[in-house]
């Protein structure tokens, strides 16, 4: 913390400005905003306009003649021409530092020039401070958010919905905790429900104790397809199933006896899975433990005159939103899906307060969501607007290579096999990797997960095993490869990392953009509150992988001279800490050998 401090003091002198003033800006974990804030302090004596305006408009342009950083004037909505006024402003600009060289007008942007040797040198010094935490930042201090995802049902298949919001699920919370918020990592298991009799009554029929033991998920999703075909014959099995799940409601202790053994029986195995997928929940809910919430919530809807009756039902009539007529209670008593997410709402502020919670659900669930939503407001809950629903498309053809359901820990399974015989391809290498099986299932895992992250999570995409799989192109193990040669790199060179190498000696092009995009990963990480896609991760780890792969063959660290090795050897551990830090979150484990 001192540190930080000397630096924060160090860093804000110069451009004699209080950081308080620019919210946002942070230049103790984000080198760049060490120049934008000299930019904005700078441009702001000479417009009279807010410093947080200007810090706000300035951009990092795609080419790098465009200068190092652009203003583009139109954003800060000043009266005047902007071009005129860029020109005006170019002219005033005096230097008063080391740290911005120029201030060139083109059209309606300002271009500025900065010290590329400064920012590697800053850039160096936050992240060889912060290491892991390189790329963090403290905005969220004191927030507190609830992530919840994954949310499969119990005794149905883990399908591709599910994994979609594990993966992104899990992305948002290492996005909120980056920026410095406290997360609950929730998971909203489908554990309640008509189905739960049917499944009781199944079990009684085709159980077998030591499979329900041995693989929970798998059993008790072959008793369900059993007993639904059995009813297809004995429809009288639904009203069993029915008077089976009102015992369940009415806290029968043999009724919930069983289903309670489903329950923590299927949460030990789901665990083993997203344990294998680098992923952890700090709370295992459902809709089985929502309780006192949704008998509180149906009182409020009561009396607030929310409620309307509909054929015996109780319903919620939003037509007036667009967005139809949610049942909240059937004639029968009971509850539905609604009805639990609205009392657990509630029941999750009362607990923890949120400052902030979020639903990755897929966009099947749009309506859902928007009713809810719609209904808390309407309900007067004051923190009806803390709730957002993060959505994706769907997977296409995600199935097994025999076809019909998948298992989720099948398609791992395959992706491990394939990368497995893709390794042994390599005698020598293969030979030298200490746990070759789990490297070979992080390696499949990366490919799924960098398929699902590659595009915009509303895209749906096509399941593509050759394509997710290769070490060629954009994939997840080129990634995990890129990472496994920065870390040889390491390894091969004989020498320990110095923090205070002479990094003017890295003047090749190749060098300086690694070096750029280093220091562009904070601002990233920042970005990432504003819409959670995780492809613009995957973006950036694929471009610093490609600048890394460009100068492997010419920028040697074994053989070059010493300064030169030691100032190359920085670099390339910098770029490792980053390229780590990028995969760390989108969840994966960045592997040393491969
Ligand atoms: N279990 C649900 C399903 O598989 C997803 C739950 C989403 N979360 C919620 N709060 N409704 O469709």
């Amino acid at each position: 913390i001192q540190e930080t401090l000397a630096l924060q003091q160090q860093v804000t002198q110069d451009a004699s400005i209080d950081l308080a003033t620019i919210p946002g800006c942070d230049p103790t974990t984000n080198p760049l905003d060490i120049f934008k804030l000299r930019i904005a302090s700078q441009l702001a004596k000479v417009t009279q306009i807010a410093p947080e305006v200007i810090y706000r408009a300035i951009d990092i342009p795609r080419q790098l003649d465009h200068g190092d950083f652009a203003l583009a004037l139109p954003r800060l909505r000043v009266k005047g021409n902007p071009a005129q006024l860029a020109k005006e402003w170019a002219a005033a600009f005096v230097q008063t530092d080391d740290y911005i060289l120029g201030a060139t007008p083109v059209g309606p942007f300002l271009n500025y020039r900065i010290n590329t040797r400064l920012l590697i040198k800053h850039t160096i010094e936050l992240a060889s401070a912060r290491v892991e935490a390189y790329g963090g930042n403290a905005s969220g201090a004191g927030k507190k958010a609830i992530v919840e995802f994954s949310s499969p049902n119990i005794a149905k298949p883990f399908h591709a919905g599910h994994l979609r919001s594990t993966i992104i699920g899990s992305f948002i919370r290492n996005v909120y905790a980056a920026n410095g918020w406290e997360v609950i990592a929730m998971n909203y298991l489908g554990d309640w429900g008509k189905q739960y009799g049917l499944l009781a009554i199944g079990f009684s029929r085709h159980g077998d104790e030591s499979k329900l033991q041995q693989d929970p998920i798998k059993h008790l999703y072959d008793v369900y397809v059993q007993i639904n075909r059995d009813a297809e014959e004995e429809p009288t099995i639904h009203d069993e199933a029915r008077a089976y799940f009102k015992k369940m409601e009415d806290g029968d202790e043999t009724a919930l006896a069983l289903w309670r053994r489903f329950r923590d029986l299927s949460i030990v195995k789901y665990q083993e899975v997203y344990g294998r997928l680098n992923i952890e929940f700090d709370v295992y809910s459902g809709e089985s433990q929502v309780t006192k919430g949704m008998e509180e919530a149906m009182a409020m809807l009561q009396s607030t005159g929310l409620l309307q009756e509909s054929q015996g039902a109780k319903v919620i009539d939003l037509e007036k939103y667009k967005l139809g007529v949610s049942v909240v209670q059937k004639s029968d008593g009971t509850t539905l899906y609604i009805t639990r997410d609205i009392g657990a709402a509630k029941e999750r502020f009362e607990k923890y307060k949120f400052d902030k919670m979020i639903y990755v659900v897929a966009a099947q669930q749009d309506l859902h969501l928007k009713q809810l939503f719609k209904t808390l407001e309407l309900m007067g809950f004051e923190w009806a607007d803390r709730v957002e629903h993060v959505n994706f498309g769907m997977v296409q053809g995600m199935s097994t290579r025999k076809g019909t359901v998948v298992f989720l820990e099948d398609i791992l399974d395959e992706a491990q096999e394939v990368m497995h015989d893709q390794m042994r391809k390599n005698e020598a290498k293969y030979a030298e990797i200490p746990e070759p099986l789990r490297v070979a299932d992080e390696i499949g895992i990366s490919g799924v997960k960098i398929q699902d992250n590659a595009a915009r999570r509303v895209k749906n995409y096509a399941f593509d095993r050759n394509r997710m799989f290769s070490f060629e192109g954009d994939t997840g193990p080129y990634i995990q490869y890129a990472h496994a040669r920065l870390c040889s790199i390491e390894r091969k060179s004989g020498l320990k990392v110095k923090l205070d190498a002479d990094t003017n000696l890295l003047t090749e092009e190749g060098a300086l953009n690694i070096m750029r995009t280093v220091a562009q990963y904070p601002d990233l990480v920042k970005s990432l509150m504003n819409a959670y896609e995780p492809c613009n991760v995957v973006t950036f780890a694929f471009n610093l992988s490609h600048e890394i792969s460009a100068v492997f063959d010419t920028l040697w660290v074994r053989g070059a001279d010493p300064a030169v090795a030691d100032a190359r050897l920085l670099m390339y551990w910098c770029a490792r800490v980053t390229l780590g830090n990028a995969m760390r979150l989108l969840g994966l484990r960045p592997l040393e050998r491969m």
